[in-house]
């Protein structure tokens, strides 16, 4: 199914405006659909900034930059941007509602071949896809924050997706340089079912006294060779994010390991989000 040309990523956020620039740099023609002139230029600023440091490490060329940079069509318009593509992977919030209404009216406009996939990390792929006509075209399709670099993409699938699916997924990612690792839906998917307990681990052991916060971080850099401590990657992730996740880890098996920290959720309720807000577990400029 090497015939995949034309892209769709709806949603130019961290996720999103890494997910175009890995498609783009590869070849591909993206439409990269946000909901304003401003949210679509700030997405095509980073993506610009981030080809700039493959540039300085001479990874690819000046020339290569510009012509990705041509290939990235942004579209404020989702009926528009879907409607002669070949793949439309979605990028938006963390919110079922949300994605439930974007794939409603994506599978209303985009023609009958395209597949549909969805970057959620949570969210399951069988309730997503029972929003479309199409359940068996749906996917999901987990990229890893920073896109560029990370080179896994987990590929889920859905109840009734269909085995040509995956393995157009499973080719498209190897396109971009990605490697492909199938799991089956179910809660946390594998990616974040062992990532985010062990996020919340360490975040009790701040909780309960055990150790500060770039104690528990060193332990597992120095100890267990992790780029990050696991409150670093909590900050990077978004604490709010880490919270959806287990919540809907805690919801979807109704185990008690699985409840967030009350610390977590203090921190989500005063709005210390990590990164994205100067302040998590540590402070940023
Ligand atoms: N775009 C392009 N290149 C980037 C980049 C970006 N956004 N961010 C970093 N890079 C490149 C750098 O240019 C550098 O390239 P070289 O190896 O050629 O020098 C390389 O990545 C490493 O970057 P730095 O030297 O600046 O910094 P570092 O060595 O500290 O690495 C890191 C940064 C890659 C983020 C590393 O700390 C890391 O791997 N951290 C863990 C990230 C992780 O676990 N991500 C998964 C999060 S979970 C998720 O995303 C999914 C979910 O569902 C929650």
């Amino acid at each position: 199914m090497s015939d995949i040309k034309k892209v769709a990523v709806v949603g130019g956020g961290t996720m999103g405006n890494g997910i175009a620039h890995v498609f783009a740099i590869s070849g591909f023609q993206v439409k990269l659909v946000e909901t304003s002139r401003e949210l679509a230029d700030k997405a095509l600023n980073t993506i610009g900034k981030n080809l700039t440091r493959m540039v300085t490490k001479e990874k690819i060329s000046e020339k290569d930059k510009e012509e990705a940079l041509l290939r990235i069509q942004p579209e404020l318009n989702l009926t528009e941007a879907v409607k002669d593509v070949d793949l439309v992977v979605e990028a938006v919030p963390e919110h079922f509602k949300l994605k439930k209404k974007i794939f409603a009216e994506i599978d209303e406009h985009a023609p009958e071949h395209t597949i549909l996939a969805t970057n959620t990390s949570s969210i399951s792929i069988t309730k997503l896809a029972a929003v479309t006509d199409r359940s068996n075209r749906f996917i999901g399709m987990h990229f890893f924050n920073p896109v560029p670099v990370m080179k896994l993409v987990e590929v889920i699938r859905g109840l009734d997706t269909g085995d040509e699916v995956i393995q157009a997924i499973i080719e498209i990612s190897e396109k971009l340089g990605k490697v492909p690792v199938q799991a089956n839906d179910s809660p946390g998917f594998v990616s974040n079912r062992v990532l985010m307990p062990m996020i919340n681990e360490a975040i009790y052991c701040v909780y309960e006294g055990v150790a500060e916060p770039k104690a528990v971080d060193d332990v597992m850099k120095l100890g267990m060779a992790h780029p990050m401590g696991p409150l670093r990657l909590a900050d990077f992730v978004g604490l709010d994010v880490c919270l959806d996740v287990l919540n809907v880890l805690y919801d979807g098996f109704k185990d008690p390991k699985y409840r967030p920290c009350p610390l977590l959720v203090k921190m989500v309720d005063a709005g210390k989000l990590g990164d994205k807000t100067g302040e998590g577990f540590f402070k940023y400029d």
